[in-house]
């Protein structure tokens, strides 16, 4: 295609190429000579010169590589039609901008000339016939930037074989946001039946009254790596931007820095101490009464603490006969850090 701009110019060195017409016995332009040829000519460039008819959308009777478009699903299959128009994948119908294996039913489906010409469910990509590697695969295609490949790859959920389809419903999400086959707790606990036990435990967050949700402390679609409890990753921990553990979004009065850190807050994660679902326990703590739980790691030098560090004893001033000294948190009561003192009593 010429570029428009260079039309004129065409135009005028044609119109300066002269010939003599024996008729006038004169020197003439070409264009004057033969108008019919010419106008012929321009109407060639004209029509190769406009902008292109955009591709038709394809049909049944207009197949594009094997793509037939949506509304050729929507003859037969009138149901999952019906309330598409609410689906956010609907976006992609409605743009008209994507590529076709990006667009509707086939951009999940896949083409569906075959099927469309005589159905069947071998072939058409039907999600009930995949497992959930081709899943995952199929899903990502699009996903991608929202779902980290390498964290959802090695998540306990893909080891486990459940996939997207296992949460997420397109047809038949029960939550409009987020497609989810069951509102969140429900689909949850609908695999993880201890766990619903916990949160039903005096002290616990209040997930089941929707205050918390799960997802604000686990990531379904697995965790990256953390920064803090020296790396190890527990159970598909949610993090925050800087790969802090997810607590700290909500408690930030225990995120520091302090000028004096409890090592255990960093080492061990809040999980060293707390029961992060619930507990029969005050505050959540792993132990009834206090200085159990500060007992674990405190009993001296050696290979004392769950990470092998040898702790403090508590102070020999401390006498632990003295009911007094167990309610150790009593004086030490900055004990996620202090910015005043190195044994956080204040
Ligand atoms: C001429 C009617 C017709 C058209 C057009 C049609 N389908 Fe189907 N489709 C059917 C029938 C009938 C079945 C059930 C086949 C079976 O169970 O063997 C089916 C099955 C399916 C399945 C498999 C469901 C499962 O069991 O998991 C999918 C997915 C599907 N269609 C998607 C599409 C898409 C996407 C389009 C548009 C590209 C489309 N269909 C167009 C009639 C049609
Ligand atoms: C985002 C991907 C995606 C899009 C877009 C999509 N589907 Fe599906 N479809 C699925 C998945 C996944 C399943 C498996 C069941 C489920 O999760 O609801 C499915 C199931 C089906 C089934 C089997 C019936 C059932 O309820 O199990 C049919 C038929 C079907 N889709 C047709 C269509 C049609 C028609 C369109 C366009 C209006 C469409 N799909 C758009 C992903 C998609
Ligand atoms: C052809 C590209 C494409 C494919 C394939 C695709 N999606 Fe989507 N999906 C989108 C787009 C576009 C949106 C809407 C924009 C957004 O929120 O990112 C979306 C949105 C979503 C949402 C969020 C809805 C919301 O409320 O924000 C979920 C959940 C989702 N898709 C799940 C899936 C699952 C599960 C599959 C595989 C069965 C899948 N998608 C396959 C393109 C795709
Ligand atoms: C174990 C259940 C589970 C599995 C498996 C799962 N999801 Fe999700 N997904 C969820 C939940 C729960 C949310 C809502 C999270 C929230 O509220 O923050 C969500 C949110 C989403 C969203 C929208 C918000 C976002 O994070 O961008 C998309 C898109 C999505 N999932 C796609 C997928 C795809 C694609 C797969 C498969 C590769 C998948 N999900 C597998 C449970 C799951
Ligand atoms: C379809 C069943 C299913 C659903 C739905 C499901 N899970 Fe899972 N989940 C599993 C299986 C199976 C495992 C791996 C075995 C195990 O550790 O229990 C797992 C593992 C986990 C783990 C890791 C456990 C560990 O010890 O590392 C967490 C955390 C988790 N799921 C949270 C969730 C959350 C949050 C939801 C809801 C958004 C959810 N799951 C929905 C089946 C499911
Ligand atoms: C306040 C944050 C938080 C909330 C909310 C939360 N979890 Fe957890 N969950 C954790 C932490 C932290 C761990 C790791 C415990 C450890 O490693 O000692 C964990 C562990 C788990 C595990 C593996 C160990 C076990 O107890 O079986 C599963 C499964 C799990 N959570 C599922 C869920 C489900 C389902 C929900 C929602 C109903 C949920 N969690 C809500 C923080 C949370
Ligand atoms: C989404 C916000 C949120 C996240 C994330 C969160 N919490 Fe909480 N937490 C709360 C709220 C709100 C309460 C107050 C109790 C209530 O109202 O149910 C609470 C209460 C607590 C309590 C008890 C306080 C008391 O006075 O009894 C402890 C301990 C606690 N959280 C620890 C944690 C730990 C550990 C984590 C990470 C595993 C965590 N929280 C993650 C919101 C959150
Ligand atoms: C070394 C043990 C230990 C670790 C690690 C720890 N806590 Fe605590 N936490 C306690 C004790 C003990 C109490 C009870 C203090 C009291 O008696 O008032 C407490 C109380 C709390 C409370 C309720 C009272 C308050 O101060 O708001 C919250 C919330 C809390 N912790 C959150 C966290 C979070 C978030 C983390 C991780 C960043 C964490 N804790 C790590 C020992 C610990
Ligand atoms: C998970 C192990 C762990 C638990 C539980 C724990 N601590 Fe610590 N604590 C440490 C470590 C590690 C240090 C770093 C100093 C060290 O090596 O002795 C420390 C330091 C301290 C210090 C500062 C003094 C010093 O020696 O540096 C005080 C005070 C203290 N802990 C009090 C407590 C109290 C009170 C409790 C119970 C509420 C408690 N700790 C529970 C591991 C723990
Ligand atoms: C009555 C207040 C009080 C109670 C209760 C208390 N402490 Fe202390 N603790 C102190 C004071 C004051 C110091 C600093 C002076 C000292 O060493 O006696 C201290 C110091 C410490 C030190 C640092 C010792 C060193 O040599 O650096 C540790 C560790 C400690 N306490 C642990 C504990 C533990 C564990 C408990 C519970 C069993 C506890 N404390 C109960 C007041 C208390």
């Amino acid at each position: 295609m010429l570029p428009t701009p260079l039309y004129p110019a065409c135009w005028q060195a044609f119109y300066n190429l002269t010939t003599f017409d024996p008729l006038l016995g004169n020197t003439i332009s070409v264009m004057r000579r033969w108008p019919g040829v010419f106008l012929f000519l321009f109407a060639v460039l004209a029509a190769w010169g406009a902008p292109q008819n955009t591709a038709k959308p394809p049909s049944l009777s207009n197949p594009v590589n094997g793509f037939v478009g949506s509304t050729t699903c929507r003859g037969c299959h009138p149901d999952i039609w019906l309330n598409f128009y609410r689906n956010a994948h609907y976006q992609s119908i409605a743009s008209g901008k994507e590529a076709l294996d990006k667009t509707g039913c086939e951009g999940c489906h896949g083409p569906g000339l075959e099927h469309a010409k005589k159905p069947a469910q071998t072939n058409i990509k039907a999600f009930s016939q995949m497992t959930s590697g081709q899943t995952i695969t199929a899903c990502l295609g699009c996903h991608s930037k929202d779902i980290s490949k390498a964290n959802i790859q090695r998540s306990a959920h893909t080891e486990a074989d459940v996939a997207c389809a296992s949460c997420h419903s397109i047809h038949k999400a029960a939550t409009p946001k987020n497609l989810l086959a069951k509102q969140q707790t429900l689909l949850c606990y609908g695999c993880h039946t201890t766990v619903k036990a916990s949160f039903e435990m005096p002290n616990k967050h209040r997930v089941n009254e929707g205050v918390v949700q799960c997802s604000d402390c686990h990531n379904p679609h697995g965790g990256a790596a953390a920064t803090w409890r020296t790396g190890i990753k527990p159970a598909m921990m949610q993090h925050t931007g800087d790969g802090e553990t997810p607590c700290l979004k909500c408690h930030v009065d225990k995120r520091g820095p302090f000028v004096y850190e409890h090592a255990a807050v960093r080492t061990e994660g809040c999980e060293g101490c707390h029961m992060p679902h619930g507990s029969m326990n005050a505050k959540l703590l792993k132990r009834p009464v206090t200085f159990t739980l500060c007992l674990e790691c405190h009993t001296g030098g050696g290979t004392f603490g769950t990470q092998g560090q040898g702790v403090t004893l508590q102070s020999s001033s401390h006498n632990l006969l003295d009911p007094r000294y167990q309610r150790c948190s009593n004086c030490h009561v900055k004990i996620h850090g202090s910015n005043g003192d190195p044994n956080f009593l204040r």
